[in-house]
């Protein structure tokens, strides 16, 4: 289910001080398509995010969304350029209920006439809405990482970055988050999955591309990636 060049990154680069994390990575994504993201800790995954969303600058490179140039926008406007990502560790507001969360995206980009009406579809999206009313404290893991798309979503992105949305889950509950997003994949949303749980990634992805020390080592048809000495050493050699 893939169309027309969705997002582009080419050259991207990054340093910490003297240390870098990310460099010259070129990724394109098609419309629609499922995108598996794979490569030990520390290999510049996250930091790849940061640098599509916004939430950190490039050093190097350009990236685009719908031919679009991202560079020197804020992560807010790239929100509303369709771009949506979630972060490792949930970070729901605490002293708002569940429903108010996922409000808050919307009328930070200015839908405040329809917010509660749509983000009340979203919690039915991720099975939440009996919860709307709660606190995220009193949410499951689970259910935490279900609000965490929710809030995602609620802009219906062009582009999902779920960033280790199943870390710590049990097998049924990578279940539900997997078919979570399939649904949102099926209703024409591009994912990207970053992902250490093997199976996850695998039953999710058309494609997969992985990360060394913060390069690209490879990119293309899941199992043809995974039987790559270079992939097997590296990364699963390690797990
Ligand atoms: N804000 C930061 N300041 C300094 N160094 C950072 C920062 N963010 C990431 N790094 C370093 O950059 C490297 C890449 O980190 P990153 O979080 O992108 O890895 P990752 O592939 O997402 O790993 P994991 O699978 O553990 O989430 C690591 O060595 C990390 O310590
Ligand atoms: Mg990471």
């Amino acid at each position: 289910m893939s169309g027309a060049v969705l997002l582009r990154a080419e050259g991207v680069g990054k340093r910490f001080g003297g240390f870098t994390a990310l460099a010259d990575v070129n990724i394109e994504l098609r419309a629609g398509e499922r995108l598996g993201l794979i490569g030990p800790n520390g290999s510049g995954k996250s930091t790849f995010v940061n640098c599509i969303s916004g939430d950190f600058a490039a050093h190097d490179g350009k990236v685009t969304l719908g031919g679009q140039l991202l560079d020197g926008l804020k992560p807010h406007r790239r929100a509303r350029l369709g771009l949506a990502r979630t972060f490792q560790l949930p970070q729901p507001f605490a002293s708002l209920t569940v429903l108010e969360n996922v409000r808050v995206p919307l009328l930070f980009a200015g839908e405040a006439a329809h917010a509660s009406a749509r983000a009340f579809e979203c919690l039915e999206q991720v099975e939440l809405a009996a919860k709307a009313d709660k606190l995220p404290k009193e949410l499951t893991q689970v259910e935490q990482r279900r609000l965490e798309l929710a809030r995602a979503i609620a802009l219906r992105p062009q582009l999902l970055i779920a960033d280790e949305a199943m870390a710590g889950l049990s097998h049924a509950e990578v279940d539900q988050i997997i078919a979570l997003l399939l649904r949102m994949n099926a209703a024409g949303t591009a994912v990207i999955m970053i992902e250490h749980i093997m199976r996850a990634v695998t039953e999710f992805s058309e494609r997969l591309v992985v990360f060394v020390a913060g390069r690209k080592i490879a990119d293309g048809e899941p199992r043809e990636v995974l039987a790559m000495p270079e992939v097997e050493g590296a990364y699963l050699g390690k797990q």
